[in-house]
């Protein structure tokens, strides 16, 4: 039997108020990808960022092919050979793709200390291509999309030949296609010997990829099980410690006839326009592949682009030339990429969850206390969110924790539409629930929904119709549960359909 290549031994690690590990024991074997799970905040990014030298833990012990290891920082765990992919991106929007792959790296300077361009932009472009993605490695990146930000982040791992790779939710921001590029990449790692820890809240990725799957629960390791000796019942049940139910709820909302947004040719660029209608109450999917045109319809209904189309609000004409003035027609966002757009992360849990709905908390210039905290511990507990107070810094949440109060926020302004981009992001299987039991009660009361989500069961499983988008065109409309994962695919992909619905 082949050795362990890592071992961890009692790691515990506390943070001021929270214990974020208590006592976890780890380990990894050369060519396995080894899946971690559990709830957000169950510790899983916290584990990793002791492995990669990122925090040390308060107590436990660390041994590296039998070895036993400090790390003091990221570098003396590169050296080791530990490689770690972030949940939170850690790109230089400022500097090129090519750069923020190679930048601190000794290897790229040529003699005299010299940085050698060619090559490393040649590097760049080779690095990218063996993931299947097609970026140009001379762009800024702060011009570029989330979904390329994170083929970036994977670039950069590979381009350190480690021995343990650990990809810390490496899929959430990626689209169907190129998850399946990821996985080949991961393949290859795998006969190569690399071990990869895997961190996901997507069940379907864990069978797919992964060889072992640990579960950690409140900073303690419930479970490490074979992947084809345990079930996903079996995995959500050592996750959440209890029954979640049916994660899409029969819907008890009906949307009205009534019109509450209606586009009519509405360009969102200088050649496409789409037409569409939201009813009052309706939950109305969207679906495409990357550049369809989706992410710069969400964008242009809220007023973030230039140019401006008018679209109906309840029967009044309205150009959106700004987001103030959607919101005041009753228009909310929640964007994809919640570290640009939502949150503000110096600022408490509950400073970004009243942030939008300051004016009606305040009594004159005063902010009421009182309500702001009732506001925010309805919240905290609806959507599950685990902080050890509303004065807890933003930027100290996990990762899924961040994306509930970003969807908070937005809730919190009580719209009357809102188009949501991934709200379920990087969310836990048992929050998921709840957040699909809260969008589906809302409807009832009225609100309407755009919800664009590249992750499809929740689409389906949530959505009255679904609009396919294809090339800057709406090309299909499903009706509810009409569609399938397959179908939704082969329209969204398909070339040859123009035709307007
Ligand atoms: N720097 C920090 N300071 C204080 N508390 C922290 C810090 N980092 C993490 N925590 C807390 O430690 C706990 C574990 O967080 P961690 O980020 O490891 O969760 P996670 O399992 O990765 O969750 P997610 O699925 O949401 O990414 C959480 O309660 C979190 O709020
Ligand atoms: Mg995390």
């Amino acid at each position: 039997m082949t050795k362990p290549i890592l071992k961890m031994e009692g790691i515990t690690k506390e943070f001021p108020g929270v214990r974020a590990l208590n006592g976890v024991d780890f380990e990894l074997y050369p060519g396995e990808v080894h899946a971690l799970m559990g709830e957000n905040g169950a510790g899983k990014s916290t584990l990793m960022k002791i492995l990669s030298g990122v925090y040390s833990e308060t107590s436990g012990d660390i041994y590296l092919e039998g070895k036993k290891v400090t790390m003091k920082n990221p570098i003396d765990a590169q050296e080791l050979g530990i490689t770690i992919i972030h949940q939170e991106f850690n790109l230089f929007p400022n500097l090129s793709v090519a750069e923020n792959i190679f930048i601190d790296r000794n290897d790229s300077k040529g003699k005299f200390g010299k940085v050698n361009w060619k090559s490393i932009n040649k590097r760049a472009e080779e690095l990218i291509k063996s993931i299947g993605a097609n970026i140009d490695v001379k762009d800024k990146v702060q011009d570029l999309g989330v979904h390329s930000q994170q083929v970036i982040e994977i670039a950069k791992a590979l381009s350190l030949n480690a021995k343990i790779l650990i990809m810390d939710e490496p899929s959430a921001a990626l689209p169907e296609d190129e998850v399946q590029n990821m996985f080949n990449v991961i393949k290859q790692l795998r006969k190569n010997g690399v071990a990869i820890v895997y961190v996901s809240h997507r069940m379907k990725e864990i069978f797919e990829i992964a060889d072992k799957v640990t579960v950690l629960r409140d900073g303690k390791k419930v479970s490490t099980k074979l992947i084809n000796e345990t079930t996903e019942e079996e995995l959500i049940h050592s996750m959440v410690g209890q029954e979640v139910g049916n994660l899409y709820p029969d819907s008890t909302h009906i949307p009205s006839k009534e019109v509450v947004l209606s586009a009519k040719d509405f360009y969102i660029t200088d050649e496409d326009k789409v037409s569409f209608d939201l009813h009052k109450g309706e939950i109305l999917g969207f679906y495409g592949l990357v550049g369809s045109g989706i992410h710069t319809l969400a964008e242009r209904l809220f007023g973030l682009r230039k140019g401006s189309g008018a679209i109906k609000v309840n029967s009044n004409s309205v150009m959106i030339k700004n987001p103030k003035i959607a919101m005041m027609h009753g228009i909310a966002y929640l964007p994809p990429d919640r570290h640009r757009q939502g949150l503000v992360k110096e600022l408490s849990v509950r400073e970004n969850i009243s942030i939008t709905v300051l004016r009606e908390l305040s009594e004159k210039t005063l902010i009421n206390r009182k309500k702001e905290e009732k506001l925010t511990e309805t919240y905290i507990e609806q959507l599950r969110i685990k902080t050890p107070s509303q004065n807890q810094i933003v930027n100290f949440l996990s990762g899924g924790n961040q994306q509930k109060i970003t969807l908070a926020k937005w809730l919190a302004t009580k719209p009357e539409i809102l188009i949501m981009e991934e709200p379920t992001r990087g969310v836990d299987v048992g929050a998921k629930a709840e957040i699909y039991r809260l969008i589906n009660s809302l409807a009832s009361e009225g609100l309407s929904f755009i919800l664009i989500s590249t992750e499809m069961p929740e689409l389906i499983g949530l959505s009255d119709r679904i609009l396919v988008m294809n090339n800057g065109k709406i090309t299909k409309e499903f009706g509810k549960r009409e569609a399938n994962q397959q179908t939704l695919l082969k329209v969204a992909s398909d070339s040859d359909r123009v035709s307007e619905v």
